[in-house]
């Protein structure tokens, strides 16, 4: 429904079984195809329980129609990845593994957001899909990488003369913050969880202030876990000078992190307002994207360059 008229009672129109309508602040499905009645009767509609979100908002209902669109045309070119993979399956069987791997975590993306949805926010629900979307994040940028790298050979060679004793650091160095992040994201989603609470509690339109004094201490650790990640991104561009592609995924990265430590900080001291909450969400997975690229880079580097020293 996009209009308010579909969600409301009236005596004029009929009604088939599990239709939901929004009356006294409650939804109604129901119960069985019925003719226009002249009252509302209670024998005929019961009400709704699954959630106590009772509010009708086109905006609302848009956003989550093209949220299940999207998804739906995500799928598509998944498939298509999946079947294409094939083609290489005697020289590259890790592609298919990992288009399969990929479709999975996809499926398992679609229930539970569908689970999110119907169990309107159950506890960590939110954290295991924000990890299933870093899951696919990451393999979907592995498997880039690697089909890409295969055309960048020439690339490599092209760029300063790089040793395993430069690489190795930097490839744990991406490995760590990679993972650095991981536990950042788990603490933040927590964190959201606890606004979420606040929002279910008061409303998403009521004023904010006050609100970040409620948040458990966990928004504490996510502060200051900031500056670790901050200074690992910052000796990672440091040490990566003079490795072209490499320093490009440092610098962007400790890029990424001042923003978010900006708009973090803003959300902070300014009791979380709505319009950054995205923003903050967005940066840590395009972090998440640079540095699982950046492992799979150095790695795949490094992997070059012993092949090359075992045929010379
Ligand atoms: C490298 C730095 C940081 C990263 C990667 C990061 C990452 C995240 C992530 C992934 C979330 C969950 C967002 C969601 O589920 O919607 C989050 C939430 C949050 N973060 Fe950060 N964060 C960083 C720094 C900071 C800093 C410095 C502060 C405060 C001073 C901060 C305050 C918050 C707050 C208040 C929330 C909950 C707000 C909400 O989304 O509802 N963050 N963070």
């Amino acid at each position: 429904p996009t209009r308010a008229e579909q969600v409301t009672w009236s005596p004029d129109a009929a009604y088939h079984q599990g239709q939901m309508i929004l009356r006294d602040g409650a939804f109604w499905v129901a119960q069985a195809d019925h003719a226009p009645q002249p009252e509302f009767s209670e024998q005929l509609w019961s009400k709704y329980t699954r959630h106590d979100y009772a509010v009708f908002n086109p905006v609302h209902t848009w956003i989550e129609f093209l949220n299940r669109l999207l998804g739906v045309l995500l799928g598509i070119p998944v498939l298509l990845a999946t079947a294409a993979s094939f083609a290489h399956i005697r020289r590259h069987p890790w592609w298919v593994v990992t288009m399969f791997a990929v479709l999975f975590t996809l499926g398992f993306e679609a229930w539970l957001g569908k689970v999110v949805v119907d169990g309107n926010l159950v506890p960590h629900h939110i954290t295991y899909h924000m990890l299933g979307a870093y899951v696919l994040l990451a393999l979907l940028t592995v498997l880039f990488r690697n089909v890409h790298s295969l055309a960048e050979q020439n690339l490599w060679r092209a760029e300063p003369p790089a040793t395993p004793a430069q690489l190795r650091p930097m490839l744990w160095g991406f490995v760590v913050l990679a993972a650095l992040l991981l536990g950042q994201t788990v603490l933040g989603t927590s964190v959201r969880e606890g606004v979420d609470d606040l929002v279910h509690q008061w409303g998403f339109d009521a004023p904010r202030a006050g609100w970040v004094a409620q948040l458990e201490p966990g928004v504490l650790v996510h502060r200051s876990a900031s500056l670790i990640l901050l200074a690992l991104a910052y000796w990672l561009y440091r040490r990566s000078a003079g490795l072209a592609g490499l320093r490009a995924r440092a610098g962007l990265v400790l890029m990424i992190f001042m923003a978010e430590a900006v708009v973090g900080a803003l959300m902070y001291y300014l009791e979380i307002p709505k319009g950054l909450q995205p923003i903050h969400l967005m940066l840590s997975a395009g972090a998440w994207m640079l540095l699982v690229d950046a492992v799979a880079k150095s790695g795949l580097i490094l992997r070059a360059i012993r092949g090359s020293r075992g045929s010379a």
